[in-house]
Formats: structure tokens, C-alpha cells, sequence
């Protein structure tokens, strides 16, 4: 099993977009594969047309077996363990209160040998969820939007990680994905080649800023799985595809070394 946090402490980076992404990549390349919805908006619930109901609250915070929470989704081999506006306030107060960092990866510990891959969404906030998310994952991807002076947030999220590391936890950064990148804005091309400098080949294939992945939410749909019938659309869909196909086969050849 191997765990991946999805996390970048600012929002609108395309954190979700990005965990739902490969979540089903993965399972459509035959692994099995779970989703935690960690943030307390329930977007990935919600982009998966799932509705939104308190799974996470149900295993945190009222200590109830995984696996009677994790459900199905539209993606063979995807499951999720979903998350809702209401508890999923409540979660954090449980974390601080009670079990703390080590949380999720208590509860993650029975899959071990029943899931390839574990993919947390995690929220833009720093606090107790990112940490616990931090203590459980082996492998950080930050999705970045490559605009602002210090790119936003991946000095925060070096921070999180340092904290991790003394924390004794083995989590690593894998990369950071230049995200929503406009091409037309001479900022964001700036920008980009300021981080291949500070991050190297941590730098993942970028996914630039389009219309038929913003619209993904409104259909519920993955992104492999649409089927746009408008041929425009569908050229739209096979440049996406391209562009976060290659995310996923970096990503793949990064954690099985
Ligand atoms: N590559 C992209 N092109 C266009 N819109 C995108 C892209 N990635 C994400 N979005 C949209 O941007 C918004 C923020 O993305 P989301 O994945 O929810 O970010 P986060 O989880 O970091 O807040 C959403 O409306 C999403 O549909
Ligand atoms: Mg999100």
C-alpha cells in the first residue's frame, strides 16, 4: 500500500481535480485504489456525483471499521471514503481533542494488504487533518498554481514536511505539478522557471489551465471516463488526457522506483 498525500496548504491549487485524477488513473491501470476525502468542503465527494455523507466522521471520530465506510464509485477499482460538510467540521475538533496525528494512519493500517493505493484529498488549511495526512503518507504531490512570488504555498508545505520528518514520520516530497498553468500570462512562465530551478526534477508535467477540466465537477465524470459527443470537446479531452496521463505515468515510475 502505498500512500499519497495530495496537499498544498492554499486553495484552488487543483489539489482535488489532481486526487480524483489519479486516483482513477490508477484504477483504470488495474490497482486498487481508495480516496480520502480529508477536506471538510467535500469536494471530491461531491465531484465524483457521490453525495456527500460522513464517512470520515464515522471512522475518526466514531472509531467504526474502514471498511464499512469506504463505498464505490462510478470507477472500477475506486473507492472512497467520503466526506461531509457537517461532520466533517467535527472531525478536526475529534483529531485535536483526541486521537491526534496518528489517526489516519491507524485506521489505515488493516488495508495494508488490501489496497495498492491510498490517495488523500486533503484540505487547503494548515492544521490537525494536513498533519495526520503528513503522519500517514509516504509521498507528498503538491499541485501548484505557478503565480505569486513564493508559488503558492510550496514553502508552507516544505515547512509541513520538515515538521513530519522530526516528528520521526518517513514522508517524502515527491513532486510538485504545475497546475492551471495560462501559457498567455508571462507571470505564470516566469514563475515555472523559477521553480525548475528551486525544485529540479521534482517538477512534474504541468496541466494547464482548461475549460473541459473545469467543467468536470458538473458532469461527475472522471476525466478518463468522459465522453464528450462535440468533436471540439473531444480534441479537448484527448489534450487533457495527454497532459495528466503523463502526470500519472510519472507518478507511477516514481513510487515503484
Ligand atoms: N487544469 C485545470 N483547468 C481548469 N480548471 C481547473 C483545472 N484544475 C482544477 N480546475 C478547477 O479549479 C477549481 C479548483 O480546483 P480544485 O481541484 O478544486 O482545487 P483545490 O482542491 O486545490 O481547491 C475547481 O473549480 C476545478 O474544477
Ligand atoms: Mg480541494
Amino acid at each position: 500500500m502505498i500512500t499519497t498525500a495530495i496537499l498544498n496548504e492554499k486553495g484552488g491549487t487543483g489539489k482535488t481535480t489532481t486526487a480524483i485524477t489519479l486516483a482513477s488513473g490508477l484504477a483504470y491501470k488495474g490497482y486498487s485504489v481508495l480516496l480520502i476525502d480529508l477536506d471538510p468542503q467535500a469536494n471530491a465527494t461531491e465531484y465524483l456525483g457521490i453525495r456527500q455523507q460522513p464517512g470520515l466522521f464515522n471512522v475518526l471520530g466514531a472509531d467504526q471499521p474502514i471498511t464499512d465506510h469506504v463505498i464505490a464509485t462510478g470507477t472500477p477499482r475506486l473507492r472512497l471514503l467520503p466526506n461531509e460538510r457537517r461532520t466533517g467540521k467535527r472531525v478536526k475538533a475529534i483529531l485535536t481533542a483526541e486521537t491526534g496525528k496518528p489517526a489516519i494512519a491507524q485506521v489505515l493500517a488493516p488495508l495494508r494488504n488490501r489496497i495498492d493505493f491510498v490517495i488523500l484529498d486533503c484540505p487547503p488549511s494548515p492544521g490537525i487533518i494536513n498533519d495526520a495526512a503528513l503522519w500517514a503518507a509516504q509521498w507528498v504531490l503538491s499541485p501548484f498554481i505557478p503565480e505569486h512570488g513564493p508559488v503558492s504555498g510550496l514553502r508552507s508545505l516544505s515547512q509541513a514536511i520538515i515538521q513530519a520528518q522530526d516528528d520521526g514520520r518517513p514522508v517524502q516530497l515527491l513532486g510538485v505539478i504545475p497546475t492551471l498553468l495560462d501559457v498567455r500570462k508571462g507571470e505564470h512562465k516566469a514563475n515555472l522557471a523559477r521553480v525548475h530551478r528551486a525544485y529540479g526534477n521534482l517538477v512534474y508535467p504541468t496541466v494547464r489551465n482548461r475549460a473541459i477540466i473545469a467543467e468536470l465537477p458538473a458532469t461527475g465524470s472522471t476525466l478518463w471516463a468522459l465522453r464528450p459527443t462535440q468533436p471540439h470537446k473531444q480534441r479537448a479531452r484527448a489534450i487533457a488526457v495527454q497532459e495528466y496521463g503523463a502526470v500519472l505515468g510519472r507518478f507511477l515510475t516514481d513510487v515503484r522506483g
